[in-house]
């Protein structure tokens, strides 16, 4: 399999906050990565190195073995937050539709039928088409959520990094997002960050878990004592007992 991402010694500092440290990483062609960790132990930090928006303190980040720079429009980025000024002047559609120029030139793009028909079959296939002419900044949190996945899809990426995209959507909408991107692991890397440690056991292939450093990197299978070290507490004082649902037998009676 071929490495897509790779991370040598990486570490992050903002100012004097240090992000992440000493990351080595190396993520192949048509994983399913799931990533978990504590509030701010750099996991958006991640995503962000490797879609190119923030730059390595020290070490060396290559996606598609290039600087991240250099990859436009083969990576998908779905943000886990997204301020926009809800008098923003832009419709649904239109905004999925920037999308499409990242797959082509930035600048002075026209857009085609092709493109136009590219984001009507996703916004149909994320039932957000009935929110076509709405105004983005006026959507609801899990509008929003559906509208940056779909923004994400129309690149038609190599690579798709998700930050905890399924956060502000009702149950029915997680398990259809869910099987979409099943669907499109089939040819498409894809890196997602999630606190949902049900969905993360029964979808992604590979697991990291990051507290500043990596403490972990590989099948989706989690011991106790390793989960208390990357949480820093007792595995008991995890947030509603969440990680246990990764433990390796995922028995029954594990899930409350
Ligand atoms: N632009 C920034 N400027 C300064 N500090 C930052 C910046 N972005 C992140 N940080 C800090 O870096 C650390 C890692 O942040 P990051 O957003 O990567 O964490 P996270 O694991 O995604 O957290 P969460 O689960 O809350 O989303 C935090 O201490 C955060 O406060
Ligand atoms: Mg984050």
């Amino acid at each position: 399999m071929n490495t897509v991402v790779e991370l040598e010694n990486v570490s992050v500092y903002y100012g004097n906050v240090q992000a992440l440290f000493n990351i080595s990483l190396k993520i192949t062609e048509k994983d399913f990565l799931g990533i978990i960790g504590p509030n701010g132990s750099g996991k958006s930090t991640l995503l962000k190195l490797i879609a190119g928006l923030v730059k390595p303190s020290s070490g060396i980040v290559r996606v598609l073995g290039k600087p991240p720079f250099h990859t436009h429009g083969k990576i998908g980025y779905v943000p886990q937050r997204f301020n926009l000024n809800r008098e923003f002047p832009f419709s649904v559609i239109e905004a999925v539709l920037t999308g499409r120029l990242t797959k082509h030139s930035l600048f002075l793009h026209r857009y085609t039928e092709v493109d136009f028909s590219a984001v009507e079959d996703i916004m149909y296939k994320l039932e957000i088409h009935n929110l076509k002419d709405r105004q983005i900044g006026k959507l609801s949190g899990g509008q929003m959520q559906r509208a940056l996945i779909a923004r994400a899809l129309v690149m038609e990426p190599e690579i798709l990094l998700l930050d905890e995209p399924t956060a502000s959507l009702d149950a029915g909408s997680k398990s259809h997002i869910y099987s979409i991107l099943k669907d499109l692991n089939q040819y498409m890397t894809i890196i997602m960050v999630s606190h949902d440690m049900g969905v993360i056991s029964s979808y992604v292939k590979s697991l990291a878990c990051l507290n500043v450093t990596m403490f972990y990197h590989g099948a989706p299978e989690l011991t106790d004592t390793l989960l208390g070290q990357v949480y820093g507490c007792p595995v008991e004082l995890i947030a509603h007992g969440v990680p246990h649902r990764i433990l390796p037998q995922h028995r029954e009676e594990d899930y409350d």
